[in-house]
């Protein structure tokens, strides 16, 4: 056996012990140790949303956060819990992993449904969406709901949403690549949880950020890539599209193409939509 298989069955066991023991924790030194200020019902509730989130929860139940409940929990994050949305946000919100977290009112970690059809992969949060703690809430956003209102697709119903860095980068620079490598750990997180049956990547920063290679934007918008074996359709930022109106007839191309594609994926979103595709030609 492997010198580093050893060490993760010797954490695995320390930490089994430590759970078992009525709590756990991990120190700065990696090491689980018991806690016993942590509660064992918020470590069941915590479990019990896992459970509901991960598998079977329905659309319906939106993923959303008190920004002052989460920071009240702050010191949830250093427990090695099984991963949940709840425990992102948490981490994203006490996160110092990078230069942006010294001029931000809040973090933005997300929000929208579990298992949604689609996650909309934005650039970082603007100052609307500094000041509130959400994603695209400013005209960006505005316009990214009639988007996504236009197919069928919401933040309520069907969709999650959130950015390659969670914080907003000073005065709406383009977050520079240390600061996308700081926060990459998140967005994969939320992926992998989330398990989106299609990734929206919005303009060259999301979409070079997934693909992990540069894009320019408008030579692969509307062309279908691939992130984690997961469909990923890269399109304009709604905020270019406001500075560019002459572009919305390209991305209405492309929002028919996710229009289709999810089609193909899912019977109810088929269902659902028969009447409006009919309407729209799509
Ligand atoms: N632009 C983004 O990329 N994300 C937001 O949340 C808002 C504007």
């Amino acid at each position: 056996m492997m010198n580093d298989q050893k060490e993760q069955i010797r954490d695995f066991l320390d930490m089994a012990a430590a759970y078992l023991s009525g709590g756990y924790l991990m120190e700065k030194t990696d090491r689980y140790v018991y806690n016993r200020n942590i509660q064992p019902s918020f470590i069941a509730g915590i479990s019990a949303e896992k459970s509901a989130g991960s598998e079977s929860a329905p659309q319906s139940d939106k993923f959303t956060h008190d920004v002052e409940t989460l920071k009240s929990q702050s010191d949830i994050h250093q427990q090695n819990l099984p991963d949940t949305l709840e425990k992102i946000a948490l981490e994203v919100h006490s996160c110092h992993a990078c230069r942006l977290c010294e001029e931000r009112k809040n973090a933005v970690p997300g929000e929208g449904v579990p298992r949604p059809l689609v996650l909309v992969a934005g650039e970082g949060p603007g100052a609307d969406e500094d000041q509130t703690g959400r994603p695209f809430v400013g005209r960006a956003g505005q316009l990214l709901d009639k988007m996504l209102a236009s197919i069928g697709l919401s933040r309520e119903k069907n969709c999650f949403i959130a950015n390659i860095v969670k914080c907003r980068p000073p005065r709406n620079r383009d977050p520079s690549p240390d600061e996308i490598a700081a926060c990459a750990g998140f967005i994969q997180r939320q992926i992998k949880l989330l398990k989106p049956l299609v990734v929206l990547s919005a303009g060259r920063i999301s979409a070079s950020a997934l693909l992990q290679t540069t894009v320019q934007i408008t030579r692969i918008r509307g062309i279908w890539k691939e992130y984690c074996g997961i469909p990923l359709l890269p399109v304009f930022h709604p905020s270019y599209l406001l500075r560019d109106e002459s572009q919305k007839t390209l991305a209405w191309e492309d929002m028919k193409s996710l229009c289709r594609h999810l089609v193909d994926l899912n019977e109810d979103y088929k269902n659902e939509t028969s009447e409006l595709r009919a309407a729209r030609n799509i």
